[in-house]
């Protein structure tokens, strides 16, 4: 039993994503860097944590009770079933170029399954809504993935880690990749990467080392729209490896990248 209707959910997280989107949209020019985390080029900015707290603020005036887990404020407890899992700007180092693919991504778990997730990407005009069970949608409109390819015809997403010796294993794996597929996209944005296999404009999307932000909403709607999304050898996708792509193209991109150790960081 859940405790709220993942619609009511939805409605709060898209009113909360569209406010920090254009929150962060007005304060791109002349953005910099405020911080470095795990590595020199793990950047933070100024807007990162303001959105964050902008978003914590409106999602717990609304529901007091719930839980939150953001990339840049971490966990909060509470004492509803339901946790929103937050990244405030996803893609940072986009966002800080002044490049358009980065993305302000908010889930709802209710029960610890998250059954509602919306991705904004203000600077393309796009919002990504979907809700467990009622399908994908984009500003609106149902979305799907692209019918699967072979691999050797599939436009591939993947994304890079930041430290230097996860890149480099991900190097040897790409190299190996890239003869294989119709052609490779580093988007810089996970949660973009994820509604671009939902709504064609990659066949599939790999990469390891992301964190529950960068997934929890795109991951329903990339599902949602039709695509399958796990790990290695039957296991969710996540941290080790996360792998989305349509029927049996899944298949065939995870038979490629298992023996290549792309769950490994090297
Ligand atoms: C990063 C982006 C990037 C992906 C990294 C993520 P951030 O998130 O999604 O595309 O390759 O793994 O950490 O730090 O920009 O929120
Ligand atoms: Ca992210
Ligand atoms: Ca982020
Ligand atoms: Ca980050």
């Amino acid at each position: 039993m859940t405790t709220a209707d993942p619609a009511d959910l939805l409605a709060l997280a898209a009113d909360t994503a569209r406010e920090a989107g254009a929150v962060a949209a007005d304060g791109q020019a002349g953005i910099g860097v405020l911080d470095t985390k795990s590595s020199p080029t793990d950047v933070v900015t100024a807007m990162d944590r303001a959105v964050e707290e902008l978003i914590r603020k409106r999602l717990l005036a609304a529901r007091p009770g719930d839980a939150v887990l953001g990339e840049e404020g971490g966990a909060a407890a509470g004492e509803s079933a339901v946790r929103w899992i937050v990244d405030p700007i996803d893609g940072t180092v986009n966002y800080l170029y002044g490049r358009e693919d980065w993305a302000v991504s908010i889930a709802a778990e209710a029960d610890g399954e998250v059954v509602a997730g919306v991705v904004a990407v203000p600077a393309r005009g796009d919002v990504y809504t979907a809700v467990l069970g009622g399908g994908a949608f984009c500003n609106g409109e149902p979305i799907a993935a692209a019918p699967a390819v072979p691999l050797d015809l599939a436009l591939v997403a993947t994304g890079f880690g930041y430290s230097s010796e996860r890149r480099a294993h991900q190097a040897e794996v790409l190299r190996q990749v890239l003869p294989r597929v119709r052609d490779i996209r580093r988007g810089g944005a996970a949660a973009v990467d994820l509604c671009g296999v939902a709504r064609g404009r990659c066949n599939a999307y790999y990469e390891r080392g992301l964190n529950p932000w960068d997934w929890a909403a795109a991951s329903l709607i990339a599902q949602e729209a039709g695509a399958r999304v796990g790990g290695l050898n039957g296991a969710p996708a996540g941290p080790d490896l996360f792998i989305a792509a349509p029927g049996d193209l899944f298949g065939e991109l995870h038979d490629l990248l298992e023996p290549l150790g792309a769950d490994t960081d090297g």
